[in-house]
């Protein structure tokens, strides 16, 4: 039974540390209610407050003064004394930093709060769990019904200019990407919910779009900003790892078990390396080429070469190992090879296809000034190109049973990729519109992913793959679905939002050496956390 499963030092250490955020914040709260009806009795009947309470009272109208509250002044202050300090005051309850940082300790209880709803959805009976049922007919009703709901209610059109040229954006918008993000991660959620088995390949396609624009984004980034930071880079890596490390902790999960993660920091991390190291040699085309072969390079030897993949990964196999209680047998790197090796190339075509997005976008542009005859026949042509070979793709390679079709996907996942990518961006039209709904559902896609797991599907186990849904209404399926799904899309925009409130309080954006005070400081406290729930635990009952 879930229940009787021992409890871990993590998940201790992590109840040690909550425990007295969650009081600070909450005496925190009522300081900040005491000071507030203070205020307003300083402004309306000054000489009936009593002695006693003189001396609280200017030292409050002081904090009031400074102008204790307003966020300015919290992160200022929180930034200019050292974190012992800040920690000192934090364990002594000190009023005014309490006060000061009242947001970000109600940032931290929320967090830590969710994580408890996580461990109770998952690991405990206190709700049900119920069967997964596939019915071809409802799931593309529902499908359908959204993108209905999207178009009608959240349909956009959108005026960006190009940072470049000055003119509207042509193609690769933001707005489409996570428009495109969003559709497609609606359809993986889903696929995991109603366990349509039949649209397997499908999902891979999905996860190889998202390994393309890890690829695609991150160039752009790099070789546009240049902002090769360590602040930058701490917060990519704060904003992927972050909820996924806690999670892992609270519910004793590994890290592979959420497979989306590992493989974008790994992706993410190359593309950095490849346009990071000599970077100043970046605008030289020759130097491009060469560095985008050498990802080829790498790639090839890692992936294609037997036995290189495990001689390599084994020392970090306390990280990237996994076993499914399902499939006790496998080796335990064999899920981080499967999953890596799947997309191994489509970041590189993604690169390439950032690199050579300027020049794209200068061709359309003079696409567009064309006089109409000529235009029209153009674009009819790549219309009728693109379908064409996306239909071989999908009589010939889409069909295929899964084991096949596995075999085939990293050579083949840019060719329905790309051709979206030309259909979708043919008109001016199309270009210019897109469904903010599903842009919306785009930017939380990283916590819709890990969420999923356990408050909206159950694993019941740690590292198990959610094989039932999370049941709150028995008997209602469909209810249920509603429910659960509306608390799961909440909570996962809530944990976006948190994340980011986070990442600007305790990763500055131009101070290495208080990032690095950070880090130490962070290390330091897990590590006492951890030593103490080691001990606690190992005291006889
Ligand atoms: C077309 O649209 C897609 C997506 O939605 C976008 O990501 C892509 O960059 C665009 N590309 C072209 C060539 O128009
Ligand atoms: C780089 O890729 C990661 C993973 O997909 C993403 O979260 C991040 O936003 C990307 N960075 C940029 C600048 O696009």
């Amino acid at each position: 039974m879930a229940d009787s499963e021992p409890i871990t030092p993590g998940q201790v250490s992590f109840l040690l540390g909550v425990i007295p955020v969650f009081i600070a914040w909450i005496y925190s709260e009522f300081l900040e209610y005491k000071r507030s009806s203070l205020h307003s009795k300083v402004h309306s009947d000054n000489n009936l407050v009593e002695m006693g309470e003189v001396k609280t009272k200017e030292e409050e109208v002081a904090v009031l003064l400074e102008g204790g509250g307003l966020p300015r002044s919290v992160s200022t202050r929180f930034y200019n004394s050292p974190v012992k300090t800040n920690l000192i005051r934090f364990l002594t309850l000190d009023d005014s930093f309490l006060i000061d940082n009242r947001a970000t300790l109600r940032a931290m209880a929320e967090f830590g709060g969710i994580l408890f709803y996580f461990y109770i959805c998952d690991r405990t009976s206190v709700l049900g769990e119920s069967k997964k049922n596939y019915d071809r007919d409802l799931f593309l009703f529902l499908y359908c019904l959204l993108i209905i709901v999207a178009a009608m209610t959240s349909l956009k059109k959108h005026n960006d200019k190009s940072p470049i040229t000055g003119k509207s954006i042509l193609y690769l918008n933001r707005h489409q990407t996570e428009e495109w993000k969003g559709w497609m991660q609606v359809l993986f959620l889903m696929y995991h919910y109603f366990a349509a088995a039949e649209i397997y390949n499908a999902i891979r396609v999905f996860i190889a779009a998202y390994v393309w624009m890890t690829g695609f984004g991150n160039f752009s980034y790099y070789y546009i900003r240049k902002d090769f930071s360590l602040a930058r880079f701490t917060q990519m890596m704060w904003r992927l790892n972050l909820f996924v490390a806690f999670s892992c902790i609270i519910l004793n999960n590994d890290y592979m078990l959420y497979y989306i993660c590992p493989m974008h920091t790994l992706f993410t991390l190359m593309v950095y390396g490849a346009l990071g190291i000599f970077s100043r040699y970046n605008e030289i085309p020759s130097v491009m080429a060469v560095k985008i072969a050498s990802c080829f390079l790498v790639v090839i030897m890692m992936w294609e070469i037997p036995g290189v993949f495990e001689i390599f990964w084994s020392p970090l196999t306390f990280l990237l190992g996994y076993t499914d209680p399902a499939k006790p047998d496998l080796p335990l790197l064999h899920e981080w090879h499967f999953r890596s090796g799947l997309d191994r190339y489509i970041w590189i075509i993604g690169m390439i296809y950032a690199y050579f997005h300027p020049t794209v976008e200068r061709w359309m542009e003079k696409l567009e000034e064309c006089d109409a005859k000529r235009k029209n026949s153009i674009k009819t042509s790549i219309i009728a190109i693109s379908s064409f070979v996306g239909y071989l793709w999908y009589e010939y390679i889409y069909k295929l049973d899964k084991v096949t079709y596995n075999k085939y996907h990293p050579y083949t996942s840019w060719i329905p990729i790309t051709v979206y990518i030309c259909l979708r961006n043919s008109t001016q039209r199309l270009r210019n519109f897109s469904l903010t709904l599903f842009a919306w559902l785009g930017k939380i896609t990283l916590e819709t992913y890990i969420s999923q797991f356990h408050i909206w599907l159950r694993s019941n186990v740690p590292n198990g793959q959610p094989k039932w849904l999370l049941c709150i209404i028995p008997e209602y399926p469909m209810l249920n679905f509603m429910l659960t799904t509306a608390i799961y899309v909440l909570v996962s925009h809530r944990l976006f939002e948190l994340t980011n409130t986070l990442k600007s309080v305790f990763i500055p954006t131009k101070d290495d050496k208080r990032l690095l005070h950070n880090v130490l400081a962070g290390a330091a406290i897990s590590f006492c956390l951890y030593l103490t729930a080691l001990i606690l635990l190992h005291i006889p009952h």
